[in-house]
């Protein structure tokens, strides 16, 4: 099922999400929609808090990267209450975007590796280290998991420059090809 992905301005995005257990409700049909909402929407990485859910869990899949990056072709996963264990100093600029935030895409710095802690689907708990592109989309579903948007993250001059794209979409001018939730003012 297709939910819809909740734009910038609405206040889930801005909260810090709850850890789960097992016994949360329909878990597993939760992430299979997510995935679902994701890849209709043409995202790589997709978080609990853009569908509504202030809860600690994202799904990334960049397989759709495959014909550049081969070795991206098998990274799908769904990381439940992942705790960030390490942050290289060494970062990386590179572009993002982000599906609550349409229409907008800047350049952000991040680590170029990280270390974390996160249950798979199953709840079976990983460390894991990744690096370079897998390292960026997960440290901005992690953030996404914080409270904080990409847009948090450019620089002043930059942030003056999307100020109005920004305004447009809290005020639900901006136009998008996937359902969404506008903000509710
Ligand atoms: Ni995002």
């Amino acid at each position: 099922m297709i939910l819809p992905i909740h734009t910038y301005g609405n206040a889930v995005l801005r909260k810090v999400a709850e850890p789960i257990d097992e016994d949360y409700p329909r878990l597993q049909e939760l992430i299979d929609n997510m995935f679902e909402t994701m890849h209709r929407a043409d995202g790589v990485g997709l978080a609990a808090p853009q569908v509504g859910l202030p809860i600690r869990l994202f799904v990334v899949d960049l397989a759709a990267l495959k014909e550049d990056n081969p070795e991206l072709a098998d990274f799908r996963l769904a990381l439940i209450n992942p705790e960030m264990l390490d942050m290289s100093e060494a970062s990386l600029q590179g572009e993002e975007g982000c599906l609550s935030i349409p229409g907008i895409h800047e350049n952000v710095e991040r680590s170029k590796s990280i270390q974390i802690k996160y249950l798979d689907s199953n709840f079976v708990e990983h460390v894991d280290v990744f690096e370079d592109f897998k390292a960026r989309v997960i440290q901005h579903e992690y953030d996404h998991l914080e409270g904080h948007l990409f847009t948090d993250k450019v620089s002043p001059i930059r942030r003056q420059f999307i100020k109005s794209k920004l305004n447009n979409i809290v005020k639900g001018k901006t136009g998008t090809s996937y359902k969404t939730v506008k903000a509710s003012k």
